[in-house]
């Protein structure tokens, strides 16, 4: 897929054909991760690659809104290190974000869908993955072909309207 075509594609996929994805493409949009900008580019983070459909299971329970990591072909969880500072924590999260997004658009240069979730229970999350205490399970993102329809740029993304977020000059 063109660059334009994978940001005009991605969507959260929550549901996953039972396909496994193969360790190559899984590579690559771990390697995106990796390959993202971060804040003095100290990247203080750590990207654990999880294909074990127990491992996933389990991950599907840290949080409300994780059903979908059960049924995923594979996850990616972002682990970074807790912060005591506001400042760090939200530089932080920012680099969570990018990290995040780079994996999610070369997954979908691959038509490979990604779906976000948080995580409520730090201490399962940790315990599932062997994270140490002094470090959070920040986000997971489930990975696996659409269940639905195949990835296609989207016309019309629910979104606010263009000209009310984008301004020009001036807000
Ligand atoms: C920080 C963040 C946390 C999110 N957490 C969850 C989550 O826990 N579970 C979930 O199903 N989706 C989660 N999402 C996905 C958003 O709901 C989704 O990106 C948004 O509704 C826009 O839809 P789209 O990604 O299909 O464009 C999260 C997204 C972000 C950016």
């Amino acid at each position: 897929m063109e660059t334009w075509d994978a940001i005009r594609a991605r969507r959260n996929v929550r549901s996953y054909r039972p396909d496994p994805v193969a360790d190559a493409d899984l590579d690559r949009i771990a390697e995106a991760g990796w390959r993202a900008p971060s804040a003095g580019n100290r990247q203080h983070w750590d990207f654990i690659v999880v294909t074990d459909r127990e491992q996933l299971r389990a991950l599907s329970t840290v949080w409300r809104g994780a059903g979908h990591i059960a049924g995923a072909a594979a996850a990616i969880a972002l682990v970074a290190p807790q912060y005591e500072e506001e400042r760090p924590r939200l530089i932080s999260q920012y680099d969570l974000g990018q990290a995040t997004y780079a994996m999610m658009v070369a997954a979908a240069d691959l038509g490979i869908g990604t779906g976000h979730s948080s995580v409520g229970d730090q201490e399962a999350a940790r315990e599932i993955l062997g994270v140490p205490d002094d470090h959070d399970v920040a986000y997971l993102i489930g990975i696996g072909y659409p269940a639905d329809r195949p990835l296609r740029p989207i016309a019309k993304p629910n979104r606010r309207p263009i000209d009310e977020v984008i301004r020009r000059g001036h807000w």
